[in-house]
């Protein structure tokens, strides 16, 4: 018995596959939002008290006050209250989780911080914004074990970011964990992230960093500023 298949079977096929494309978005900010609805900030696996290793860098920059800025990932990361506290006034905060917004809004209630809520693998709202002059990544790019949605991260990052600014990321090192709020994650070296982002890019300086985290548990982080030259 012959079986025909119907002729436009690649248009089904490919529905299908971005149904479960759009499935796997909305079931990463469900659980994002869960995990930000369900646990207090102060015992997130990631929260840091000690942003020290996070401003040497941004010390680097020598930034004006009304540079533009934007915390990738934002969650509920202190640094937008350093950096507002520190007359920062052009800041972006970004993340898939509006729950981690909602709440970091509240928290700052200020002019200094725009809040876009967004997905960094298909990026709608932020590939609109004008071009910021420091990228600041910390906990976030890891995530992205796709090739694809890696490629889409750093194109938004390329593209985003001015001549003469700044990339600042601090992510899992090669002696990194495997995985992140349960979720898989890709480990990098400045020498990764380097070949990611280029020749347009220098490095600037980079480190590694053991981060404590709230029950006591360490994670050996790779912070690294770039400066983008052309
Ligand atoms: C480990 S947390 C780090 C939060 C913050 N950067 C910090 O250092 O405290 C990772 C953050 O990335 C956000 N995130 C994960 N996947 C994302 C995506 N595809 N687009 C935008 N944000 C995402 C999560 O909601 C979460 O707030």
């Amino acid at each position: 018995m012959s079986t025909t298949l119907p002729k436009n079977m690649d248009k089904i096929s490919k529905n299908r596959l971005d149904l479960s494309s759009e499935q796997s978005k909305v079931n990463l900010a469900q659980h994002w939002n869960n995990v930000y609805t369900k646990s207090a900030q102060e015992k997130l696996g990631w929260h840091e008290t000690d942003l020290s290793p996070t401003l040497q860098l941004i010390n680097k920059t020598n930034l004006n006050k009304a540079a533009p800025i934007i915390i990738i990932g934002a969650g509920s990361t202190i640094l937008v209250d350093k950096l507002v506290a520190t007359k920062y006034t052009n800041i972006i905060a970004t993340d898939i989780s509006n729950v981690a917004l909602n709440n970091l809004k509240e928290r700052l209630n200020t002019q200094a911080v725009k809040f876009i809520t967004d997905n960094l693998t298909s990026p709608t709202t932020l590939a609109a914004i004008a071009p910021v002059s420091l990228w600041i990544d910390r906990a976030v790019l890891h995530f992205f074990t796709d090739t694809k949605d890696k490629n889409t991260y750093f194109n938004l990052l390329k593209s985003k970011l001015a001549k003469g600014g700044y990339a600042l990321f601090a992510q899992f090192n090669l002696m990194g964990a495997h995985k992140c709020s349960g979720l898989p994650v890709h480990r990098y070296s400045k020498k990764m992230l380097a070949n990611e982002l280029g020749n347009d890019f220098e490095l600037v300086e980079s480190f590694d960093y053991t981060y404590s985290m709230p029950s006591g548990d360490t994670r050996p982080y790779v912070y690294a500023l770039f400066k983008k030259l052309s």
